[in-house]
């Protein structure tokens, strides 16, 4: 079978993962990765038989590849994935699929134009309790939803030691959009309105020109009402970098996602750990987990002809959500999301 002939673009913290998914993914051949860092690409020259590119349009017209895989930052994902669909590559994009609903759309479009696909990464939709939760949803006997409460919360380093832009992101888009498109897949149905309460304190008080904490209410066209809060200021010591619960009560039955207890407790003499098990592990130098599963499904979409679990419509519909958030924090209304 022919393998698909793929190249990451951004390889950073989270595109190493993609580099190490293809790179053990049988069906596919991980040709080239651009970075615009050239100590990153030289660090990947040893263990990874790539070509390496500073320089997208260059990397597109030099190699003979059927699919880009951007995991550039939050902000800078819509010239990639156009430059790359313009090529016609499919694309998988890092969430959120861009920042605004104009981008997400203008991405929408030109693949349509081109006759490619959009695949997005919503890991949490590989999660096995999230999978095991949706399908108690999807039973009768559990009854139709009434309440919902997500939170994802990241520790204050993520923003103020992990990377630079995040005064260019939020939230928001680095963790709410997850929580968005996670709730519209367990409900079924779209976002109607929302209206969001936010602080900027203490990340502005360093530098930073972000939301410290954002909680939306959130109205669903199937009338259950959800709150998500997504915060960046989760104390260092936090035993996991994120945090997250789900708790959904619906007519029958009440359902608990722990994201925060993934069963192993870790305590050195300086800090106890709580790492998540089944995200992201190194097996034997193998990549293992939820987080590895998107990337490994979008090769087998795409050779197999199989529709993606989460694509551009997804991407688009989390940030409707989004927007209307951002909007709503600014005006202090309630916002209704506009299709
Ligand atoms: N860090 C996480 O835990 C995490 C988890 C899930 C998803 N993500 C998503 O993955 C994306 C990347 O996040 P990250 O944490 O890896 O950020 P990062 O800053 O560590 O990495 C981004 C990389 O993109 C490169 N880059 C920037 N502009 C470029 C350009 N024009 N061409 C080529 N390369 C360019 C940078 O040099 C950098 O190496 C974001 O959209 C983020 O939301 C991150």
């Amino acid at each position: 079978m022919k393998k698909l002939k793929v190249a990451v673009v951004g390889a950073g913290i989270y595109g190493i993962n993609h580099i190490k998914a293809f790179s053990w993914n049988k069906d596919a051949d991980l040709v080239a990765v651009c970075d615009l860092n050239q100590d990153i690409l030289d660090g990947l020259k040893d263990g990874f038989n790539v070509n390496i590119y500073t320089n997208i349009e260059k990397m597109l017209e030099d190699e003979d590849l059927d699919a880009v895989s951007i995991a550039t930052p939050d902000f800078f994902h819509m010239e990639p994935a156009l430059a790359s669909i313009r090529k016609g590559k499919d694309i998988l994009v890092e969430k959120p699929l861009a920042t605004t609903v104009e981008d997400a759309l203008m991405i929408i479009e030109e693949a349509k134009k081109y006759n490619v696909r959009v695949a997005v990464d919503y890991h949490k939709r590989w999660d096995p309790a999230a999978i095991n939760l949706k399908n108690e949803l999807l039973k009768e006997s559990t009854g139709v939803p009434i309440r919902g409460y997500m939170n994802m919360d990241d520790i204050i380093d993520v923003p103020t030691k992990w990377f630079n832009w995040a005064d260019k992101s939020s939230p928001v888009h680095f963790l709410g959009t997850h929580c968005y498109d996670q709730i519209r897949w367990y409900m079924g149905c779209e976002a109607v309105s929302t209206y969001a309460v936010g602080t900027k304190k203490l990340l502005k008080s360093k530098g930073i020109d972000s939301y410290d904490t954002i909680q939306a209410f959130i109205k669903f066209e199937n009338d259950c009402y959800w709150t998500v809060e997504n915060s960046w200021i989760y104390p260092s010591g936090f035993p996991k970098n994120n945090d997250g619960r789900t708790q959904i009560l619906t007519e029958n039955a009440l359902l608990r996602l722990d994201s925060q207890n993934r069963g192993l407790e870790f305590y050195s003499n300086t800090k106890g750990q709580t790492p998540n098990s089944y995200f992201i592990i190194n097996n034997n130098g193998r990549p293992y987990g939820f987080g590895i599963e998107p990337i490994n499904d979008f090769v087998d979409c795409i050779i197999n002809n199989k529709s993606f679990i989460a694509d551009g419509k997804d991407g688009l519909e989390s940030l409707r959500i989004a927007e209307a958030v951002h909007s709503s924090l600014e005006s202090g209304e309630v916002v209704k999301i506009k299709r």
